[in-house]
């Protein structure tokens, strides 16, 4: 292993991952998780919560079983690019005998920091690396493609701003949408499209991070976002 390689493992962010993935925590802050559970709990109990979520992981498992532990009856289905993650969470899901509410799907694609010519040092092209593959365009308009409607949708991976565009046509009127890490100003054109939007920062990751994380809480008519947003400032 090169010294770089080493500094990477034993950065706080990597190994605060690490727990997280240890406790079978999502790969985000305590107060993130506190502000999605405060979502969740805002629907009432006794009508079924459809969710939908980009970017499958602990994240997936850990809010099922909140919501299980909370009386909520819900259904989710969990969308990711990479095989590993989606056997992973396959398993997790079996594991937990949450099979019946949590529908993983997969379209597999590379991301794009494997994509030849990206570099992360350089700015890349307008559109250089968007989804021009199937699987990707696949990927962004499932929600609207499973012809449901959705209550919550939970932005956490690849192609952040098109998911955000592809999310308004598939959530109820008085549903949210929710993206982790808007701190990212390339992801932020979409937020417009919303009537409520909110971002609320995130706390801290691991001790001492420099780096400010953002949730956005948006919806195409529900003022609880502004409220959830004021509570948690
Ligand atoms: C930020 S992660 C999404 C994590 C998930 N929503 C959660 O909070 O647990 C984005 C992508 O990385 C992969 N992934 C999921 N969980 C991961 C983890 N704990 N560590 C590293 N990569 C992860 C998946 O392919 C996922 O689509």
């Amino acid at each position: 292993m090169t010294l770089a390689q080493l500094k990477q493992k034993l950065h706080p962010f990597e190994l605060t991952l690490k727990a997280h993935a240890f406790l079978e925590w999502p790969a985000m802050t305590r107060k993130e998780m506190r502000i999605l559970k405060e979502v969740f709990l805002s629907f009432p109990s006794g009508k079924p919560i459809n969710i939908f979520e980009y970017g499958m992981g602990f994240s997936t498992i850990y809010f099922a079983k909140f919501l299980h532990k909370n009386g909520r009856d819900f259904q989710m289905d969990s969308l990711d690019n990479n095989r590993f993650w989606y056997e992973k969470v396959t398993t997790m899901t079996r594991t937990a005998g949450l099979s019946k509410t949590v529908h993983l799907h997969l379209r597999e694609f590379v991301p794009f920091w494997e994509k030849n010519g990206w570099d992360w040092k350089t700015e890349p092209r307008a559109g250089a690396f968007g989804p021009n593959e199937k699987a990707e365009q696949e990927y962004i308009h499932l929600p609207q493609n499973l012809n449901k409607t959705y209550d919550v949708i939970f932005v956490d991976a690849r192609f952040r701003r098109r998911c955000l565009e592809a999310a308004l046509k598939a959530v109820s009127p008085q549903g949210f949408v929710i993206m982790h890490d808007a701190q990212k100003p390339h992801y932020q054109s979409a937020t417009k499209l919303y009537r409520y939007s909110q971002f609320i920062d995130s706390g801290k990751y691991f001790p001492f991070a420099r780096r400010k994380y953002q949730l956005w809480l948006g919806s195409p008519a529900n003022p609880l976002v502004d409220k959830v947003a004021a509570e948690f400032k």
